[in-house]
């Protein structure tokens, strides 16, 4: 047994989830309001004892085990979350191997010394009276002593080896100063001194607060750069950091909103002016690692930059990153409107908002907080703020130019779901580009990217008429394997230890895999394929190899693994699996089996669905049995596009064996 099932078997999911939630039984399973979204009229969140799964059946439309579950609500990341229960069920887990533990001992010493750093400069700021210029600008700039005390503002004393000297007298080496970022060296003079000298220091928190950086802004009117940060280290790596992260991710799960600016004083300006749902991308363009971040507490995400052509660019990058990185992981299809859906149900909502010219964050709350509120809530949908930009751009009077517009916007357009939505962007486009709506929605634009797409077949209407919504799930089910759940779950675990150990030599595989998907009109592969919550990480981890292009099996990195994912990996080889050398076949195979594993998955979840509205339906529960027979549609849904791809998929193998006589 892993760990992991050692702790599942070891704690009860109900147990965990009642210490935060009231749950009533209703039939086999528990209901309650769910905790990941506001909501005190539908009791939309269901455990199910039995499987020791839960899931959202409302806004959140999310669900998954044990583990997912504490995740989510702790906002921690696998390993803090492994741990954490491994504790509470008395598992011992496996320990790091020598070198994680030694390198994770060097980063957290690392992380405690920037911390003592940042009190020797707060306490510089605050009482050196070198440090006179420093506070008179920050009082300029109307930031209050608690605001101070918050972000720790600090000075560096405009010398060569102050801080050198004042941290050798405590004990630490030069190397160490070095390898935390405090001094430089020169190579060419062979000398060793103060990086920072003479600026305002902010000091960088991860998001669980430890310290990992500095930005060190000049006190000069044309300091150059004008912000020095650290440098690159395995603890300050920006791509992964969002400044302000530690304080805001409260906030941010309690409003339902993350608002992504560019700057150190912008966020320390907005979250003062009283808005404490902030985060800085810090001079870098948003990173997939950024976004996945803050994916841990909300879905709704509105991007804030300055409206100088470096914040377009930055923001239309920021957006590039955002599709690829919610397609990539799958866990979200984005549609353009910036309302990501999965199977129609909101995902994550990306808006825009547009800081007047020349103004940022900071200048705005500064005059007045109220004009930052209406700012946030004017936020655009993605779609428009392309067409604006893009327009803003072009000739309009150069008839070439406008196509060019047009034929970049037509495919988001093409790709909104909502056909009144749809119909609204159309317009938008035509009444900015000043062309007819019809002559654009003649002008063909082929899809970017060389993915084939199939032709456009008109979707299968469900259409919501009673009688169909009473008919049992359509198509031709393939013989219905009547076990019991547990022999089902069985199988399907099976099924994906198969997936995950051929993917595991062959990370491309995944990519393979998601091409045909999609080609058959499936989501592509995400961590919800996988039932247990290692599997996930580990899916998580070959699916950001294979995104990098890396073909090397996933053993090479053996090293810098979690011990969790090595001991997983060493049991999923032990076993056999299915032998297949005949690599042709290969993806077709594994296509059909992730299908075939979703079907399965789809028609358990459509069987406890069944039971939920027997029991709302005695209870008399009329809005419990409309949210749930709502979900047992686009379950329905789900079915018919498992039934149809795979229809699809044996044709092309009979196809593909017709072509080999
Ligand atoms: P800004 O120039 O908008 O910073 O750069 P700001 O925080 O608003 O600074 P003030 O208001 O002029 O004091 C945005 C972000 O880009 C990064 C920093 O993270 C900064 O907060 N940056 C900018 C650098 O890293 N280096 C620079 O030289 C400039
Ligand atoms: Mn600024």
């Amino acid at each position: 047994m892993t760990p992991i099932d050692e702790i599942k078997s070891r704690l009860d999911l109900v147990d965990i989830v009642a210490e935060t939630v009231e749950l009533r039984k209703s039939g086999r399973s528990l209901t309650g309001f769910c905790p990941f979204h506001s909501n005190t009229k539908t009791p939309s969140f269901v455990v199910f004892p039995e499987t020791q799964t839960w899931r959202c059946f409302g806004a959140c439309a999310d669900g998954g085990d044990l583990f997912s579950y504490v995740m989510k609500r702790e906002g921690s990341d696998f390993r803090e979350t492994l741990e954490n229960l491994a504790s509470r069920a008395g598992v011992i887990l496996e320990e790091a191997t020598p070198q994680q533990k030694a390198k994770k001992v060097e980063q957290e010493q690392q992380a405690d010394l920037l911390e003592a750093a940042a009190d020797y400069f707060h306490n510089l700021f605050m009482h050196a009276p070198q440090a006179q210029y420093a506070r008179e600008y920050v009082k300029r700039r109307g930031l209050s002593a608690e605001t101070i005390r918050t972000y720790k503002i600090g000075f560096a004393l405009n010398r060569w080896d102050a801080c050198r000297t004042h941290f050798d007298t405590q004990g630490y080496s030069v190397k160490e100063l070095l390898d935390g970022g405090l001094l430089t060296h020169n190579e060419d003079k062979g000398t060793t001194y103060d990086r920072f000298r003479n600026r305002l220091m902010i000091p960088i928190r991860d998001v669980n607060g430890r310290y990992v950086g500095f930005g060190a802004r000049t006190l000069e009117p044309d300091g150059i750069p004008k912000y020095l940060n650290s440098p690159q280290t395995d603890l300050f790596d920006k791509s992964r950091l969002l400044y302000g992260l530690d304080l805001a991710k409260r906030h941010i799960r309690e409003e339902g909103q993350a608002v992504i600016v560019e700057g150190y004083m912008d966020v320390i300006s907005v979250w003062q002016g009283g808005f404490r749902n902030v985060v800085a991308q810090m001079g870098t363009a948003l990173t997939p690692q950024q976004l996945q971040l803050l994916k841990r507490y909300t879905k709704k995400f509105v991007i804030a930059l300055d409206a100088d052509a470096a914040g377009i660019r930055a923001t239309m990058r920021g957006l590039e990153v955002a599709r690829q990185t919610l397609d990539r992981t799958a866990e979200f299809r984005f549609d353009p409107t910036g309302l990501v859906r999965e199977e129609g149900r909101l995902e994550a909502d990306i808006r825009v908002v547009m800081m007047p010219e020349g103004e940022d964050p900071d200048s705005i709350v500064s005059r007045d907080p109220a004009e930052w509120k209406t700012l946030i809530d004017q936020a655009k949908p993605v779609v428009e703020y392309v067409i604006g930009v893009m327009a803003a751009e072009a000739d309009l009077n150069d008839p070439k130019a406008k196509t060019r517009v047009a034929e970049q916007v037509i495919p988001l357009i093409r790709d909104v779901e909502n056909p009144i939505e749809r119909e609204h962007y159309w317009q938008i486009l035509a009444r900015t580009l000043r062309v007819d709506v019809q002559a654009l929605q003649r002008l063909q634009v082929a899809k970017k990217g060389g993915r084939v797409v199939a032709p456009a077949k008109p979707r299968p209407v469900v259409d919501g008429t009673k009688k169909r919504r009473q008919a049992p799930p359509p198509p031709p089910p393939p013989a219905r394997i009547l076990n019991s759940g547990r022999g089902r779950s069985a199988a399907v675990r099976k099924r994906e230890e198969n997936f995950l150990r051929e993917c595991l030599d062959n990370p491309l595989l995944v990519r393979r895999v998601n091409r045909m998907l999609s080609e058959q009109n499936a989501p592509i592969l995400n961590e919800g394929d996988f039932s247990s919550s290692e599997d996930q990480a580990l899916f998580g981890l070959i699916n950001h190899q294979q995104s990098l292009g890396r073909v090397a099996p996933i053993i090479e990195m053996w090293d810098s693994l979690d011990a969790i994912l090595q001991q997983r990996i060493r049991n999923l080889q032990a076993q056999s699996g299915l032998a297949s050398n005949q690599t042709e076949r290969r993806v077709e195979r594994l296509v059909l089996s992730v299908l075939d594993w979703r079907q399965e998955k789809v028609t358990r979840l459509n069987d406890e669905l069944k039971q939920l509205i027997h029991h709302a339906r005695i209870e008399g529960n009329q809005t419990l049995v409309t949210t749930y027979t709502k979900e047992q549609l686009t379950l329905v849904k789900q079915l018919q596009q498992i039934y149809r791809a795979k229809g699809a998929m044996s044709a092309v193998a009979r196809r593909r064996s017709e072509e080999k006589i």
